[in-house]
């Protein structure tokens, strides 16, 4: 196992796992029709897999625009509080255009449930929703991704762009970081 900061990684989804999942959701968010697409990095923890995503959708024969939405969930410790605030607004008027929202993790629902009604208030015209990974266990919200990586087990995860209080985003792979 990777030791990192002292402390043994467990790896869920390693790199070329990842890289792989990555091509495939490419192409499939290339099949789906989105016009004119804008894609909607929700920072911070996305901002690993949107860098990917982005070059595999180039890859895929799309060209879309980029954009960063920035949130503050207020999770104490590992949890979520719930409530959701806007930190950086996306610069784009994303009226009657497709958007895509891309996130790390789908697990209350309540981050995408907030962008998603946020871009649909705005009055875009399609809003799709991809994750990297799925815990599909916590829902508070009944939303769904139309796009997932990965189904992730009901743990918490660190790297590739994951973090607990800011550590780990550097790590190539998804990991579980294990007890002393
Ligand atoms: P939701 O609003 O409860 O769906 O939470 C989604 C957000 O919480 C994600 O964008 C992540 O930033 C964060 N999050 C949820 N689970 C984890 C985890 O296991 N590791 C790191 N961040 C997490
Ligand atoms: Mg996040």
């Amino acid at each position: 196992m990777p030791v990192v900061r002292g402390r043994s990684i467990r790896v869920l989804f390693d790199a070329e796992t990842i890289a792989r999942r990555n091509g495939e959701l490419a192409r499939e968010i290339a099949s789906t029709g989105y016009v004119d697409l804008l894609v909607i990095s929700i920072l911070k923890g996305s901002f690993v897999f949107a860098a990917d995503l982005i070059r595999a959708l180039h890859g895929a024969g799309l060209s879309p625009e980029v954009e960063f939405l920035s949130v503050s969930s207020y999770r104490a410790g590992t949890v979520s509080s719930g409530e959701i605030t806007v930190l950086r607004d996306v610069e784009s008027d994303v009226a009657g255009r497709d958007v895509l929202i891309i996130d790390d993790i789908l697990e209350s629902g309540r981050t995408i449930d907030f962008a998603k009604k946020a871009m649909l208030e705005r009055s875009a015209r399609r809003v799709g929703i991809v994750v990297l990974l799925d815990k599909p266990g916590k829902r508070a919200q009944p939303i769904e991704a139309d796009h997932v990586g990965f189904v992730c087990p009901d743990l918490f995860v660190v790297g590739y762009g994951m973090d607990v209080a800011h550590a780990y985003r550097e790590l190539p792979f998804v990991g579980v970081v294990e007890d002393d």
